[in-house]
């Protein structure tokens, strides 16, 4: 089946799903919507978290998508179960394929959490680790700095170490063995984030963990592509281009070249 898989995020740092999927899945069509007019989620309301991912979904699902893939943490935390009531087609987020592998991943059951504010204040990643397994401790951080310091490309920055230090001390002092990016843009500061918890701390990249969740929603269904032709790639932002086109090439590795905006959301 060909039709694409959507993937919608609140701006830019869904890409790091894109560029997982891509990897995963080279054969399938893709149309990926960033909500840049309106990012960051992570620090507004449930409601209107709500309201931005059911007009994300609805945009996606104009595109005659097969499955919808909410890239974003803080959309999937606060609108993920509201969303899967409304719509038949697959919806998944990326808090149970993270959550499912750190728990997995964890030996002395204390597993450590980042995010955005909103992601971490709904308790959603808590909640599904002890879904999994109740004996496990959950320690979260909100690290709000961490999304505009990926965006200025201060990935290797003395600065990003400090905030980072500040940010992590906390966990570090909890003896976590195992901690989950929760926000699309983290996978980006992974090296960093490594340095400062330490070799022995798993970090849990959800972006990878969503791919494989991906793949195995299509097969389950029946829809994998089985086109070998070169997939169509579609990018739609809701705010402007340029800027999305400039900061695209540290999340994908490579240019985008087309990029539509719309302001039907
Ligand atoms: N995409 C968001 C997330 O993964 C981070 C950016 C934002 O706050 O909108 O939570």
């Amino acid at each position: 089946m060909d039709n694409p898989v959507g993937i919608f995020d609140s701006g830019i740092g869904g890409l790091t799903v894109v560029k997982e999927v891509i990897k995963l899945l080279p054969h399938e069509n893709l149309v990926y919507f960033g909500d840049t007019a309106r990012v960051p989620y992570g620090i507004k309301s449930k409601e209107t978290i709500i309201k931005f991912s059911l007009e994300n979904t609805l945009f996606l699902l104009q595109q005659d998508v097969k499955m919808i893939v909410i890239a974003c943490n803080t959309s999937s935390s606060l609108a993920l179960p509201i969303i899967r009531r409304h719509f038949k087609i697959p919806i998944i987020g990326v808090i149970m394929p993270g959550a499912k592998e750190a728990v997995y991943a964890t030996k002395n059951k204390k597993v450590g959490v980042i995010g955005t504010r909103a992601t971490i204040n709904s308790g959603a990643y808590e909640e599904e680790i002890k879904r999994l397994d109740a004996g496990i401790k959950v320690f979260s951080q909100a690290c709000p700095m961490f999304v505009p310091i990926v965006e200025e490309g201060w990935i290797n920055d003395a600065i990003t170490t400090k905030v980072a230090e500040k940010y992590l001390s906390v966990l570090k002092s909890k003896g976590i063995d195992t901690l989950i990016l929760g926000c699309t843009h983290y996978p980006l500061l992974k090296n960093k984030i490594q340095q400062v918890m330490g070799k022995a701390v798993k970090l849990i990249d959800s972006a990878e963990q969503v791919a494989i969740e991906v793949k195995q929603v299509l097969s389950q269904e029946g829809v994998l592509n089985k086109e070998r032709s070169r997939p169509s790639r579609e990018y739609f932002v809701s705010d402007e281009v340029a800027i999305f086109k400039n900061v695209a090439k540290s999340f994908l590795g490579n240019e985008l070249k087309e990029v539509k905006r719309v302001s039907n959301v």
